[in-house]
């Protein structure tokens, strides 16, 4: 072969990673691969924009046949993000034995059985590094070097947007809306941050990674899932208070009753090794039978390190291309049940308004112990009139207590409101 090939779908955030990428390192890029990596055609909506990037605009085009239908392409890069047009554009590349790589979590988290089937059928590779991770590699990891493990479990902060806007709410104290227009025009946010900061974009990445990790398709609606818009100046205030930090985790677990796959804010110790991953970086905990604790830790989001996965994609489907080999396709091959949130056992952090009157922290102490919720702290922050904020910690309990137990409390007439409810993971 001359070359090869690549259309590639959408030139924004990390389209623009992978080209700089690929133009930049050519020579050792096209030594490495063997071949010379060519891009044909480049997908946009607006040709006329300007990229701030080197690039014969002859290249760009608005009609996605100018890539779709020319057959001397062999590889789609899908970076447009979202489902629909990417989802059709994905599949009629990979049916006609175009290999795809992509960064779309939301494409692989919901329809990963349907596009793995498609590149069966096309004899083609699937590939979705950058989906997971930005420019962290954890997708070939689990897929390949780990693969001969029982992997038991996986935690980690996968939302590059929600770190960076936690870590400024820890270090600066800054306002919420001001520090999420810092991530995105950083270009660490999805095109609706919405899905950042209400988790969806961490429990697409957990689906994605629990699929692999246990050989059984989990997809987005199988995850629980809480965002940090709930997580206000006063509760990281606590924490630190009380020696935590706040993340939020994506925690999947492969337990005898099923598989525990949910993302929510966590309290962590500052011992904790993720307590010091700051900004956009994301790290991954995965521990396997054979392997024990292992953690990968990088750049999360962002143009040149999610650029970075997605440029190496291209160079495996090349050289797939160039010796007619195929990647590895779907290990689902697994139907392992969802263990429900009920079932989960955690401790947790509760913030409630009460009345400041005698008898009032008897009363709530009484609802949990009825529940079965054994309390390890209580305090009394400050009152406002006569109102009070306490602060509560469990002991590791079960998470249906936990509810039956704030159920009971919200029916108190002593109680205002339960302003939040946080889990705590790891040991002080
Ligand atoms: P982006 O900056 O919004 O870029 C999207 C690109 O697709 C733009 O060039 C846009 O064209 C083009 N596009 C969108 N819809 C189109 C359509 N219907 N027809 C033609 N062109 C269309 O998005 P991004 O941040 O690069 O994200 C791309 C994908 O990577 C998403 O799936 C995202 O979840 C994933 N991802 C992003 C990051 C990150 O750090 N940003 C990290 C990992 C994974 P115009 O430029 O003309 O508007
Ligand atoms: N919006 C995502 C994040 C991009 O902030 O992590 C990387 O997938």
């Amino acid at each position: 072969m001359d070359s090869i090939k690549i259309g590639m779908l959408g030139l924004g955030t990390v389209g623009k990673g992978a080209y700089k990428i690929i133009a930049s390192n050519a020579e050792m890029i096209d030594r490495k691969v063997g071949s010379h990596l060519e891009f044909v055609k480049i997908l946009v909506r607006d040709q006329n924009k300007d990229r701030g990037i080197d690039l014969d605009p002859n290249l760009l085009t608005t009609d996605p046949a100018d890539i779709l239908d020319d057959p001397s392409i062999d590889i789609v890069v899908e970076v447009l993000g979202g489902i629909h047009p990417a989802m059709d554009y994905s599949l009629k590349a990979l049916a006609s034995g175009k290999s795809l790589v992509t960064a779309n979590k939301d494409m692989i988290a919901e329809y990963g059985k349907e596009l793995f089937a498609a590149a069966e059928t096309g004899g083609a590779d699937l590939f979705f590094e950058g989906s997971v991770g930005g420019g962290i590699p954890i997708i070939r990891p689990l897929k390949n070097c780990l693969s001969a493990n029982r992997i038991m479990e996986i935690m980690g902060i996968i939302n590059g947007t929600t770190n960076y806007m936690l870590t400024k709410m820890t270090k600066e104290g800054s306002d919420y809306n001001q520090i999420l227009r810092e991530a995105q025009d950083k270009g660490y946010a999805e095109a609706d941050p919405a899905s950042d900061v209400e988790g969806y974009d961490a429990a697409r990445k957990l689906a994605i990674l629990a699929s692999i990790a246990f050989n059984t398709r989990v997809t987005l609606n199988d995850v629980y899932i809480e965002g940090i818009t709930r997580i206000s100046a006063k509760d990281i205030e606590y924490a630190r208070e009380l020696n935590y930090t706040v993340k939020l985790l994506g925690i999947a677990k492969d337990t005898p009753e099923g598989i525990e796959v949910r993302v929510h804010p966590c309290f962590i110790p500052y011992s904790h090794p993720l307590a010091s991953v700051n900004d956009v970086f994301n790290a991954i905990f995965v521990r396997g039978d054979a392997v024990g604790e292992t953690m990968f830790y990088g750049r999360g989001a962002g143009e040149m390190p999610t650029g970075s996965a997605v440029a190496a994609d291209i160079m495996d489907a090349a050289r797939d291309k160039l010796r007619h080999t195929q990647g590895i396709n779907c290990t689902c091959f697994d139907h392992k049940p969802l263990k429900p949130m009920g079932s989960i056992e955690s401790k947790y952090y509760i913030r409630i308004m009460v009345q400041d009157k005698p008898g009032v922290l008897a009363s709530i102490a009484y609802a949990f112990g009825d529940k079965d919720v054994s309390l390890a702290s209580v305090l009394q922050k400050h009152t406002e009139g006569n109102m009070a904020e306490i602060v509560l910690v469990t002991h590791r309990v079960l998470e249906q207590n936990l509810q039956n137990a704030i159920l009971m409390v919200e029916q108190l007439s002593s109680v205002g409101k339960v302003h939040n409810i946080i889990r705590v993971e790891g040991e002080l």
